[in-house]
């Protein structure tokens, strides 16, 4: 869809609010939007996400980047599913994470804004991975980082 097609598109604020944006879903089509509007002063943590998602485009793994508006700091993307817990892990957990842990290593990213909240289950068993504001691309130390993912996807809350 173009970038004039998901503006006109009926946004309704969803709860989880992040830090740094207001999040919104649309359904269109049977297909679920996200518009991340992205508060002005976070202009970095805009610029951040938009390098990190180009990226990460050919992985299943992280939101397919829909488009977005330099002069709004809006980031307009895909749906990547409820918070993971206990009861929705997929079986296959460790597998997804390494997979998820290879690609940000191989784009050379540095995530950094580790949280449950972060980690999302889509429809189909696919781990996701979102909010790439804090993160960075370029050479940096990555140990911490990867065993901060691991240990959080296998200590996920219950409920
Ligand atoms: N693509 C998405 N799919 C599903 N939920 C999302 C998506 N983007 C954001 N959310 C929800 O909105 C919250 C805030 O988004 P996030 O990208 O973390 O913004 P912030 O940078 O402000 O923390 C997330 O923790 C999550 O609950
Ligand atoms: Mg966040």
């Amino acid at each position: 869809m173009k970038r004039e097609d998901l503006e006109r598109l009926q946004w309704t604020i969803i709860g989880s609010n992040g830090q740094t944006s207001n999040i919104y879903k649309s359904v269109h089509r049977g297909k679920i939007y996200i518009k991340k509007e992205i508060h002005k002063e976070y202009m970095q943590e805009y610029i951040n996400e938009i390098n990190c998602l180009k990226a990460l485009q050919d992985s299943p793994h992280f939101p397919t980047l829909y488009g977005y508006n330099d002069d709004k700091l809006i980031i307009y993307m895909s749906f990547c599913g409820d918070q993971m817990y206990l009861r929705n892990k997929p079986a296959n957990w460790k597998n997804q994470i390494q997979t998820i842990i290879n690609v940000i290593n191989e784009k050379n990213i540095v995530y950094s804004d580790v949280k449950q909240e972060h980690l999302r289950i889509y429809n189909d068993n696919t781990i996701r991975l979102i909010d790439f504001g804090r993160s960075t691309i370029g050479p940096q130390e990555r140990k911490q980082d990867i065993h901060k993912i691991y240990n959080l996807a296998e200590n996920v809350k219950y409920i």
